[in-house]
């Protein structure tokens, strides 16, 4: 007994040691940062420009993985099979704890499969439709979608993406369900938009304010609860008479279960520099939204986020009643 006991003493040590000796080289090769979502998209760009910035502190590259599909659970689904050494990570958003009860048979256990970094950032979303559409303003656009329900679309990025959840609120708000058009992303549903194949579509700023200063797509709305400084002239849900309607979309950085805790730290830290990073800064302003402060980019912010959202949006979902499975 005692020899048993001595050995597994030793065991554990030698795995302290051998983690903490991963740590003091890692990262010695490149890190994959999967994406569930098309390229081109909102959360393709947010991740692109922080990934950038945590390759120079970090001094490995961190490279993008586009595994979009299934509302972003196929690419949680990758991740948390990765194996936990910091290589494999991901970046995704409030979609996580949408998923957790839109899909009753997910390939993982959202609050038991993954380790956190921290959190990212919050966008804002915002209501617009191919610039030929209509309507003048949002009561206009409501108007419009209640009297033409069979023939409008909205397109998404399938259910448990951000632009589901934002398009069934919609419906919710208005009390009248139209056409959805399923994506791997919004970045591919915005060429679509733009070439006037679907009518409306609520997406994120990081996806629609180049497109809208530039006149190519028309905005209602956005779900913040006040107005944008990159998008001045357009009203706030709560402005154009659709109160309560609020949303924003919080990203996070994750890692597999099992990750080494002085790993995670790492990389924490690195998120927290890219996060205070002048270039990461300027984009995120650029596209409407801003970097989460630095106790926020943290693996204890992101758990108590993820399992906060979990919690809120399952009753909402039941009640629903609408599931992906
Ligand atoms: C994307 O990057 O395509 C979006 O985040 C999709 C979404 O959730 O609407």
């Amino acid at each position: 007994m005692k020899k048993l006991i001595a050995s597994l003493a030793t065991a554990a040590t030698f795995a302290v040691l051998a983690s903490s000796a991963v740590a003091q080289t890692y990262p010695d090769k490149t890190i994959t940062v999967i994406v569930p979502f098309a390229a081109g998209g909102p959360t393709d760009t947010v991740t692109r420009l922080v990934a950038e910035s945590m390759s120079k502190d970090l001094g490995q590259q961190l490279i993008v993985e586009n595994v979009g599909g299934a509302g972003g659970t196929l690419g949680a689904a990758r991740v948390a099979e990765a194996d936990p050494d910091g290589y494999t990570l991901l970046l995704h958003h409030i979609g996580m704890a949408t998923s957790a009860t839109l899909y009753r048979k997910l390939a993982y256990d959202t609050l038991n499969a993954f380790d956190y970094v921290g959190l990212v950032t919050e966008v804002p979303m915002t209501i617009v439709t191919r610039k030929d559409f209509e309507p003048a303003d949002l009561k206009g656009l409501i108007d419009y979608v209640k009297a033409n329900k069979d023939k409008v679309t909205l397109a998404n990025a399938g259910i448990g993406a951000a632009s589901h959840l934002c398009g069934m609120m919609f419906m919710n708000a208005i009390q009248t369900q139209f056409v959805t058009v399923p994506y791997k992303g919004t970045g591919p549903a915005m060429t679509d938009l733009l070439g006037g194949q679907v009518d409306i579509m609520c997406d994120q700023t990081t996806n629609t304010t180049k497109q809208i200063q530039g006149g190519t797509i028309k905005a209602y709305a956005v779900t913040s609860p006040a107005r944008l400084d990159v998008l001045p002239n357009i009203p706030t849900t709560e402005e154009a008479g659709l109160s309560g309607f609020q949303v924003g979309i919080w990203h996070g950085l994750y890692a597999p279960k099992g990750t080494p805790p002085e790993v995670l730290e790492k990389l924490s830290k690195s998120l927290q520099k890219a996060l205070k990073d002048e270039n990461v800064i300027a984009r995120f302003a650029e596209l409407g939204t801003k970097p989460s402060p630095e106790a926020d980019a943290t693996p204890a912010a992101l758990k108590a986020k993820l399992e906060s959202e979990v919690a809120r949006w399952k009753p909402v979902i039941e009640a629903a009643g609408q599931y992906a499975d």
